[in-house]
């Protein structure tokens, strides 16, 4: 007899017929019903026991949670809510649940309960829906690149370069923490250590995909980046999914049209392929809106946003052009951002990215030419002589979900940027030597996976769309 699973026992699996199914309990009533899932979609089969044919202790062990085989006969089903059912004619129990001690009970949960469970979380509705969905956003991600002409380039994670220079890296090291070896200065001596410097867990993979994409024309990374910046938001993680297309022979143009198409593709590749799991968070999410007040109630609901930014054009946007707009602008009742911009250079801050998005524009924003004392060291200084080809795209209810640019390919240009930062030369050698070595115009940038699952799942935390959130205060496992 064929294991079948309960997405195939629903869909396309033929009636009247001997079927074998594994999974968990979702639910059990009447000592008749059982709601089983196994994982493969967020609906639940129905399987009716008859229990008079059963031993009444091997009855009583099925709860919530058990995990158990399931052989019978499926049928059409003759009660609402569910097209088939399967009459149960032997059952076997891998594992039991204890009732009183299994915290996952059949009613809601709040999220926050939820993170302290996080081994077990993903066996409620909720979370094997966004897991399913980061799951085939992944597929999408590598299926987009593949399809493009991208080769798929492994940047290693430890590494002695902090490519972004804001010195949030994590340091790695095999020395004694308690009796390192010191340097005359007394400072810590690196070259005792096993790498023979002082070395970091990667906070992007940008430097070493540009050296790639100078041989392989167009190359992308999709892996775990590290921050170790001691932001509590919403938004981010110490160990975050870093996507970072690469592209020799590429302005910051093709940069932020490479952006909007991927994002659309991708998006509709879950609109088109995961639509039980879609309906299911947004009904989860309208739910949640009835408790809100109106005017902090979402304009649309999930699967209509999805739609509205894969179907229309991203609005591009100068820098210069976003803050003429912000001073002008009236944000709510009180007219005042909290934090004001006073004059040209000034970063912006999440309000103001947020409010040009979500009230000005009312859809996804490119923001690019940004002043170069506010961006990092690689990126390609404009003929003004204070903005750099940099772009970052902003989302409603995210924010920022790309930040990227066209590189600096001039040498003595990069030499003198990092001069004036205070960047030693001796430290990226190789960097450097991309542009004594055919160097070319070239761009790329890096999308934050969380916070594309956090818009393709309304989900409000970043800590509820990755498996085992690593935040400040919080990597208990
Ligand atoms: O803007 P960032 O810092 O850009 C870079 O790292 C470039 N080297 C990328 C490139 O050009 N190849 O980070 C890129 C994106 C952000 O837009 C955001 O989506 C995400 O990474 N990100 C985070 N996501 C979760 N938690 C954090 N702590 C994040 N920091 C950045
Ligand atoms: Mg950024």
């Amino acid at each position: 007899m064929e294991r079948i699973s309960v997405k195939k026992l629903l869909g396309t699996a033929p009636i009247h017929q001997e079927v074998e199914v594994n999974g968990w309990v979702k639910t059990f009533r009447s000592n008749r019903f059982i709601a089983l899932n196994d994982g493969s979609t967020i609906n639940n089969i129905q399987c009716v026991i008859d229990f008079e044919k059963f031993d009444e202790a091997i009855i009583k062990s099925i709860s919530t949670g058990a995990a158990i085989k399931i052989k019978g006969n499926l049928v059409e089903s003759q009660g609402r809510g569910q097209s088939v059912e399967i009459q149960v004619s032997e059952f076997q129990i891998h594992g039991t649940a204890d009732a009183d001690t299994y915290p996952i009970q059949p009613k809601k949960h709040s999220l926050e309960f939820l993170r302290e469970k996080a081994h077990l979380r993903v066996r409620t509705n909720t979370f094997s829906a966004v897991m399913r969905l980061r799951s085939a956003l992944s597929y999408a991600v590598h299926t987009y690149f593949q399809k493009n002409g991208f080769y798929y380039f492994h940047a290693p994670i430890i590494t002695g370069s902090d490519a972004e220079g804001a010195g949030e890296m994590f340091r790695v090291t095999a020395l004694d923490p308690k009796n390192p070896p010191l340097n005359e200065n007394g400072d810590v001596n690196y070259k005792e250590d096993f790498f023979g410097k002082e070395t970091n867990l990667t906070v992007s993979g940008q430097l070493e995909a540009e050296a790639y994409a100078m041989a392989l024309g167009k190359v992308y990374t999709f892996g775990p980046t590290f921050r170790a910046e001691n932001s509590n938001t919403s938004r981010h993680l110490a160990e975050f999914w870093m996507i970072e297309p690469e592209m020799a022979f590429h302005d910051l143009n093709d940069n932020m049209d490479l952006a909007e198409d991927f994002i659309k593709w991708v998006i509709k590749y879950i609109l088109e392929n995961c639509g039980d799991d879609l309906q299911f968070l947004e009904k989860r999410l309208l739910d949640e809106e009835k408790s809100k007040p109106q005017a902090e109630r979402s304009e649309l609901p999930l699967i209509e946003k999805l739609k509205f930014v894969a179907d229309n054009n991203f609005k591009r946007v100068s820098y210069t052009e976003a803050i003429d707009i912000l001073r002008n602008s009236k944000p709510n009742k009180k007219k005042k951002f909290e934090y004001i911009i006073e004059e040209w250079g000034a970063d912006l801050q999440s309000e103001h990215e947020r409010y040009l998005v979500e009230k000005h524009f009312k859809c996804p924003v490119i923001l690019f030419d940004y002043p170069a004392n506010i961006k990092a060291f690689y990126m390609r200084l404009n003929e003004d002589g204070k903005t750099v080809r940099a772009m970052d795209v902003l989302f409603p209810g995210i924010g920022e979900i790309v930040g990227g640019s066209q590189r600096e390919e001039r040498l003595e240009v990069l030499q003198q940027k990092m001069a004036d930062l205070g960047i030693d030369e001796e430290e990226l050698w190789w960097y450097l030597d991309l542009r004594k070595f055919g160097t070319a115009v070239h761009s790329g940038f890096g999308l934050g996976f969380e916070r594309l699952v956090q818009f393709a799942t309304g989900m409000g935390n970043i800590r509820d769309v990755i498996p085992f959130p690593r935040t400040p205060q919080n990597a208990a496992f």
